[in-house]
C-alpha cells in the first residue's frame, strides 16, 4: 500500500461527521483518487485483522458511476470476477459507501474459498445499520455450510445457502445486499452456478470486474433482462495477483484461527442426524452380513447400510477394493462406498441445531460406529445445541493444515 498525498491518516480519519460524508460528495468522475472509508478506517474483513489503517484504495470512476447505479435502484448486487480482480476490495469499498449515505446493508460473502466473512468452506452474512459502525472485523450473522472450498458437487448448498442469507439480509430490512462470489468464471460449471445463483438471488445488478472480456460468455446469458443491470467494471491496477500457494496459506491461516479455541466434544449417534455423508438413513447391515463384507474386503467391517441402489460400508484400517464387486452383490446395489474411519479423521462438519441452523464448524477426531459415537473438536461454547452434522469433503488438522479432500460429495 502506498503512502499517497490523498491518504488521510487514522488519527485525521477518526469518527468526524465529514467522513461519513453521502457519495454525492465524491470527486468529479472521470478522476481517479484514492479512497478513505468512512468513519472508521479499514474494515478487516480479512483474517480478521485490522487491515487498511493507513491504506487506501484505488477508487476508479466507473465503480463510483455503479455505486450510484445501485443508489438509485436498491436491491440485491452481485459482483463478479475472476480470482484477483478486486471483488472483495470493492465489496468493502461499496459496503461502506452505501451505509455511508444512511442505508442499511447486507453484505453477503458467497466465497467457500478465500472467505472474507466466516471461515472458508461457509458463506456468511453481516449487515450493518447506519446507527452503528461497521466493526474492524466483520463477523457473520448468519452462516451456511457448503463443505468445500470450491463450487464443483457443492450447488446446492452453495446457491440455497447464499439465496438464504439474501432473503434473510433483506428481511432484516437491509435496502442494499451486496454478494461477494467465487472467481470461478469460466466454462459450463461457471455458467450453470452463476446463472442460477443470480436466479436465485432475484439480483438487480451485476458488477462485472474483469480486465479485459473474461465475464463475456457469462454476460450474454444474463444480458437483456428487464429487470437487471449489467455494470461492466475496470479492475484496479493496484490488485495484488496471489498464487495458488498464497490462496492456500490464506485459508489455512483462516481455519486456524477458527479452530485456536476449539474443544473436544462427544456426539452420541441417536441424537444427532448426519447429513451430506447419507449415514444411518438406509437398511442397515446384520452382524453376519457384515462378517462376510469383512471377508471380502480383508479387513475389519465395523457398520454397513444399503441405500436404493447405493451402499455404504465403513471399515478400520486398509481394504482390498479387488472384492468390490463381492461387496456391491451382497448389498445388492450398484455403487458402493467404503471408507476407512481412520481416513474419517480431520473431516470438516458443519454442526446444526435441530432447525437447521449452522451454529458453527467442527473437525472430526475420532468416528466410531461400533458404538455409535462421534468426537469432534469445535469451538462452539454450547456444543449440546448441536443436533445435525453435515459432512463437509475437505478434511483438516486443527492446526488449519488442509489434508485434502475426503472421498464423498
Ligand atoms: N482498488 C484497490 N486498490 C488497492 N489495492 C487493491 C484494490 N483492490 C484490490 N486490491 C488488493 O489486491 C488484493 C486482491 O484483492 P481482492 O479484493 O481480495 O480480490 P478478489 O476478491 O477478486 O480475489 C488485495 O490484497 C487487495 O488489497
Ligand atoms: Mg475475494
Amino acid at each position: 500500500m502506498g503512502n499517497r498525498a490523498a491518504a488521510v491518516g487514522p488519527s485525521s480519519g477518526g469518527s468526524s461527521s465529514a467522513s461519513a460524508a453521502p457519495t454525492s460528495a465524491r470527486p468529479a468522475s472521470g478522476e481517479r483518487r484514492n479512497y478513505e472509508p468512512p468513519r472508521r478506517q479499514g474494515v478487516g474483513f480479512r483474517g480478521g485483522k485490522v487491515r487498511g489503517v493507513n491504506s487506501e484504495f484505488e477508487i476508479l470512476p466507473e465503480w463510483e458511476r455503479a455505486a450510484e447505479a445501485v443508489l438509485a435502484r436498491p436491491g440485491v448486487v452481485v459482483l463478479l470476477g475472476p480470482s484477483d480482480t478486486g471483488k472483495t476490495t470493492l465489496a468493502r469499498i461499496l459496503t461502506e459507501r452505501w451505509w455511508a449515505t444512511g442505508r442499511v446493508v447486507g453484505l453477503v460473502d458467497a466465497d467457500i474459498g478465500q472467505a472474507s466473512i466466516g471461515p472458508p468452506t461457509t458463506v456468511g452474512l453481516a449487515s450493518f445499520s447506519p446507527d452503528r459502525p461497521i466493526p474492524p472485523s466483520a463477523r457473520p450473522q448468519v452462516l451456511h455450510f457448503v463443505g468445500s472450498t470450491s463450487p464443483p458437487g457443492h450447488f446446492l448448498p452453495l446457491i440455497l445457502g447464499t439465496q438464504d442469507l439474501v432473503r434473510r439480509a433483506t428481511a432484516a430490512g437491509a435496502e442494499i445486499v451486496l454478494v461477494d462470489t467465487t472467481g470461478l468464471i469460466l466454462g459450463s460449471v461457471a455458467a450453470s452456478l452463476k446463472w442460477h445463483k443470480l436466479k436465485a438471488v432475484q439480483a438487480r445488478h451485476v458488477l462485472a470486474l474483469q480486465r479485459e472480456a473474461e465475464l463475456e460468455p457469462l454476460l450474454r446469458l444474463v444480458e437483456g433482462q428487464r429487470t437487471l443491470e449489467i455494470h461492466r467494471l475496470p479492475v484496479s491496477s493496484r490488485v495484488d495477483r496471489r498464487s495458488h500457494a498464497a490462496r492456500r496459506a490464506f485459508r489455512e491461516e483462516r481455519f486456524r484461527q477458527y479452530f485456536a479455541s476449539a474443544k473436544r466434544h462427544d456426539l452420541e449417534w441417536k441424537n444427532v442426524r448426519f447429513t451430506r455423508l447419507w449415514l444411518n438413513t438406509g437398511r442397515r447391515l446384520g452382524r453376519d452380513e457384515l462378517a462376510l463384507l469383512g471377508v471380502s474386503l480383508q479387513t475389519v467391517p465395523l457398520y454397513a447400510e444399503a441405500l436404493g441402489e447405493e451402499g455404504l460400508v465403513l471399515v478400520r484400517g486398509p481394504f482390498s477394493r479387488a472384492a468390490l464387486y463381492q461387496v456391491r452383490s451382497a448389498l445388492q446395489v450398484s455403487d458402493v462406498l467404503v471408507i476407512d474411519v481412520e481416513q474419517l479423521r480431520g473431516t470438516l462438519l458443519g454442526l446444526h441445531d435441530r432447525d437447521g441452523e449452522c451454529l458453527g464448524l467442527g473437525i472430526v477426531q475420532d468416528f466410531d460406529p461400533e458404538n455409535e459415537r462421534l468426537r469432534i473438536l469445535t469451538p462452539l461454547p454450547d456444543p449440546v445445541r448441536i443436533a445435525s452434522v453435515a459432512f463437509g469433503s475437505l478434511r483438516l488438522e486443527p492446526t488449519g493444515k488442509e489434508l485434502g479432500e475426503a472421498p464423498w460429495r
